[in-house]
């Protein structure tokens, strides 16, 4: 899977991470919430952007956070460490062979890791087996089918469709979104609610230009570039003219949304 995940484990994907969930953090977060005492468990934690908010928001619960990769994991712990935030404990693990024993979490958090998943049904199966009775699980995906723009443009469009097709080449579901309620439904939650978070950005609001449209949609699909190009989904000359053009979406005349979706649902 580590091999297979779309946007890599570079510097600039740690960055855009950290850039993606500092400025959805409000709109994101404002009810992630669990009561003071809980355990807590984060599956998919990467480099800990995630992490910081939970702990930040929570600091009476008891937040193991894990993930397949061992250096995103230790820039999570150093990160944490940094801020001074010790309620969380950080375990290296898979999703699918996850070292715990049944009914040990009382809440689960995941974020923006079943889109990169072949099995989210099983991963989430996985996820209902370790949580207790009348926990709950909160998990938040983007859909990149959400994304409209102006001004617009075809050449734009077919470098985020090539993003949608090189993540379901490698096993993912770019558009995983609108898919979150069904698949809670079918992995038996109850009381499944999913909310959209809607996101808008103009430059009478820069910090959702800078931190939204540039360093966190443009600056993902222009991180796909190589490959894009390389599995031959489109030539290099339009994929910059397509570049160029989602750019404009961030000058004064330019405006663009995404929606992200927010699913908590119970195991009762
Ligand atoms: C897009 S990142 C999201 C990180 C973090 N949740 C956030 O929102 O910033 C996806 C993360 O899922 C992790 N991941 C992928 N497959 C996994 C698996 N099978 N088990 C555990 N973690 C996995 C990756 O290593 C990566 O850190």
């Amino acid at each position: 899977m580590q091999n297979n995940y779309v946007h890599g484990y570079t510097e600039l994907e740690t960055t855009r991470l950290n850039d993606q969930a500092s400025t959805l953090s409000s709109i994101l977060h404002h009810d992630s919430i669990f009561p003071e005492g809980s355990k807590v468990l984060e599956v998919g934690c990467g480099v800990g952007s995630q992490t910081e908010i939970l702990c930040r928001k929570n600091p009476g619960i008891h937040l193991t956070s894990v993930d397949i990769s061992a250096e995103s994991l230790e820039l999570a712990r150093k990160r944490c460490d940094d801020s001074g935030l010790f309620n969380v404990e950080f375990k290296q693990a898979d999703i699918f062979h996850l070292p715990y024993e049944k009914n040990s979490f009382d809440h689960i958090f995941i974020c923006f890791v079943l889109e990169h998943l072949s099995d989210p049904q099983k991963a989430l199966m996985e996820l209902k087996t370790i949580l207790k009775q009348g926990g709950t699980v909160t998990a938040i995906e983007g859909d990149h089918g959400s994304a409209f723009y102006f001004p617009r443009s075809k050449y734009a469009q077919m470098t985020i469709d090539c993003l949608v097709e090189l993540q379901a080449k490698k096993g993912g579901d770019a558009l995983i979104g609108r898919r979150l309620y069904p698949l809670f439904q079918k992995t038996g939650f109850s009381g499944t609610r999913v909310s959209p978070r809607f996101i808008y950005a103009d430059t009478s609001l820069p910090e959702m230009v800078d931190g939204f449209t540039k360093k966190t949609f443009i600056a993902m699909v222009e991180g796909i570039r190589e490959e894009a190009i390389s599995h031959q989904l489109i030539d290099q000359e339009t994929w910059e003219k397509g570049i160029s053009e989602l750019k404009e979406t961030a000058l004064e005349t330019g405006t663009f949304c995404y929606t992200f979706f927010k699913a908590l649902g119970y195991k009762l």
